[in-house]
């Protein structure tokens, strides 16, 4: 049975579909002092599969609440879908004095089951903070298909890490080069600057692909470059559309004309689903029956 957090409601609906499995309906409650109460239906031995995305403190709460709810409910084995794992980056302590939050949160989580599904986690190498079996699932893939007809495009990475998945996205695209921006990011103020490539973009439609986008200091940043660069059409596509704060009207304000997002953090963006990736990274996994 799929377990949703309740943040990724239409992600483990669309993966119950996908892999013609049970969805739960598990209910989210609070307590008058505002303490969490999430609750699951009876499993009956049946395996479990929690799917909840991590985009906020309360929703980590609410993960291990459900995972310890299934367990109490009689599943008989879980496995816990991240498809978007907050505190990711917090992979080292930057600082004296500073913890390990990307590994404080996997201790956490691994209390509760007996395996881990990461979506595009920041660093694939959070996976070892886990004590279960961990797959590291690459959703990139998906981005290509929401994406308009292009003219002549660039898939551009805002920074060298998103060169993978810039190229992964022009591969399923079908056509298309890739180039990539140098990024420096000021870890006092958090200001991006970027060191632009000579790729040229007059004419050229240009999708920049990165895994997240946050506050949107990288994106705005690299498609301010491209907008005075003459860009006629950009696109901002990204795995984790968490746009915290400002982040939308940033993106307008720098000249993207259309933000791509999948749903492992579902917001207005979330276009494309990660449930055919997830279904496939799941596979067999029905320990237990479903
Ligand atoms: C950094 O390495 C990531 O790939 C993203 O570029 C970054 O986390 C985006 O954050 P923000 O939107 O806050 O600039």
């Amino acid at each position: 049975m799929i377990v949703p957090g309740s943040s990724s409601q239409l992600l483990a609906a669309a993966l119950a579909d996908e892999t013609d499995r049970r969805l739960a309906t598990a209910t989210y409650d609070r307590f008058p002092d505002g303490e969490t109460l999430a609750a699951v239906p009876e499993f009956d031995g049946e395996s479990a599969t929690v799917v909840a995305t991590t985009d906020s403190d309360a929703a980590w709460v609410e993960l291990l609440q459900l995972q310890d709810a299934v367990r109490e409910a009689g599943a008989s084995h879980v496995t816990t879908v991240i498809p978007y794992m907050g505190y990711a980056r917090q992979d080292r302590s930057f600082a004296d004095g500073q913890p390990v939050s990307a590994r404080a949160m996997a201790r956490a989580v691994s209390t509760g089951t007996d395996r881990v599904v990461l979506v595009n986690p920041h660093e694939s190498a959070v996976a070892d903070f886990y004590s279960v079996p961990v797959d590291v699932v690459d959703a990139a893939i998906v981005l290509a298909d929401p994406l308009p007809d292009l003219v002549d495009p660039l898939f551009l990475a805002p920074d060298e890490g998103a060169v993978g998945i810039a190229e992964t996205v022009r591969d399923a695209y079908g056509t298309g080069e890739t180039d990539y921006f140098e990024k420096h990011r000021d870890r006092e103020t958090g200001a991006v600057s970027v060191s632009p490539s000579d790729a040229s973009v007059s004419g050229r439609d240009v999708v920049v692909v990165d895994d997240i986008i946050a506050t949107g200091s990288t994106m705005s940043e690299a498609a301010g470059v491209l907008t005075d660069r003459g860009a006629p059409r950009i696109v901002a596509a990204c795995v984790h559309p968490m746009l915290a704060a400002n982040a939308v009207t940033k993106l307008r304000d720098a000249g993207v004309d259309r933000i791509v997002g999948s749903d492992t953090i579902e917001r207005g963006c979330s276009v494309v689903s990660v449930a055919s990736v997830l279904g496939d990274a799941l596979g067999a996994d029905t320990v237990g029956g479903e």
